[in-house]
């Protein structure tokens, strides 16, 4: 883990932070000195565990609780977070789900519950923290730039993914949602880029990883061949957040093993 203080002084709000990997980064922006807005929806034990961890750093933590694809809910949130926190820095719209269905199986209310946390819900805590960024403007003491928003998508958002449609068109949409926002704000200094996690190792895919033969199965697709961690991301989190990273606007950052790049390939046959 990253343990320089990249982001001291500096408020971040995680969301799905209670469990895979926005527990890690918020963990993570919390180890390289940012304050840290825990968000979860349900599971409010292992939020409060999360915000322990990270006050064990010396820094501030808070858990709220908050639905993300709630317009009012994410209003209150952000609003919650400035008056207690003073500001927000950073965003890491992470909160996402899965509903799989093959396509003739999938309900509407499926196909509109990971369109509502995964694309929405970015979109309603993008919308409120850029309010922030702009209200408050550029502290030079603090980054270079006004905010940071760092959206958390997915190899799908370039891969089709076959039986989960719901969720690989969100993530298509969050990369497109990401580039536009980016070019929108990047002229009022907000840096809005996202990372795209391949296989890591949470709940959100156990099925994938927890027996031997399925760990197999997976590892065929990942040419570096080893399942990613939640650390993996909190690394290019922390790194994207800060103003080592000033001049990147608008990128994918795909933390995949190089599972993007046709791993059919890899062992050259
Ligand atoms: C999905 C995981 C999946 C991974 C690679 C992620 O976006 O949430 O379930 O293992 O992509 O396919």
């Amino acid at each position: 883990m990253i343990s320089t203080q990249l982001l001291r002084g500096q408020k971040a709000l995680v969301t799905g932070a209670n469990s895979g990997i926005g527990k890690a980064t918020a963990i993570g922006l919390g180890r390289a000195g940012a304050d840290v807005v825990v968000n979860y929806v349900t599971g409010r034990d292992e939020a409060e565990k999360v915000v322990e961890e990270i006050t064990s750093f010396g820094v501030r933590a808070a858990a709220y609780e908050a639905d993300v694809s709630d317009e009012g809910q994410v209003v209150a949130m952000t609003q919650r977070m400035v008056e207690e926190f003073g500001t927000i820095d950073i965003l890491v719209a992470n909160a996402g789900l899965q509903r799989d269905a093959a396509v003739t199986e999938m309900t509407l209310a499926q196909w509109q519950k990971v369109l509502d946390v995964n694309l929405t819900g970015q979109f309603l805590c993008a919308r409120e923290a850029t309010k922030e960024f702009l209200r408050r403007g550029v502290v030079p003491e603090v980054s270079r730039a006004a905010g940071k928003i760092i959206c958390m998508s997915s190899v799908h958002q370039i891969i089709p993914w076959a039986g989960h449609v719901n969720y690989a068109s969100s993530k298509g949409g969050v990369r497109m949602m990401m580039e536009t926002l980016a070019q929108e704000l990047a002229p009022k200094k907000i840096r809005v880029n996202a990372i795209a996690p391949g296989a890591i190792k949470t709940p959100i895919n156990r099925s994938a990883w927890e027996t031997p033969d399925a760990e197999r199965d997976l590892l065929r697709l990942i040419p570096y061949n080893r399942v990613g961690t939640p650390e993996d991301i909190a690394h290019a989190a922390v790194a994207l957040a800060s103003d080592v990273m000033d001049y990147v606007v608008g990128t994918t950052l795909y933390v995949d093993g190089g599972m993007t790049l046709f791993p059919g390939f890899a062992t050259g046959g």
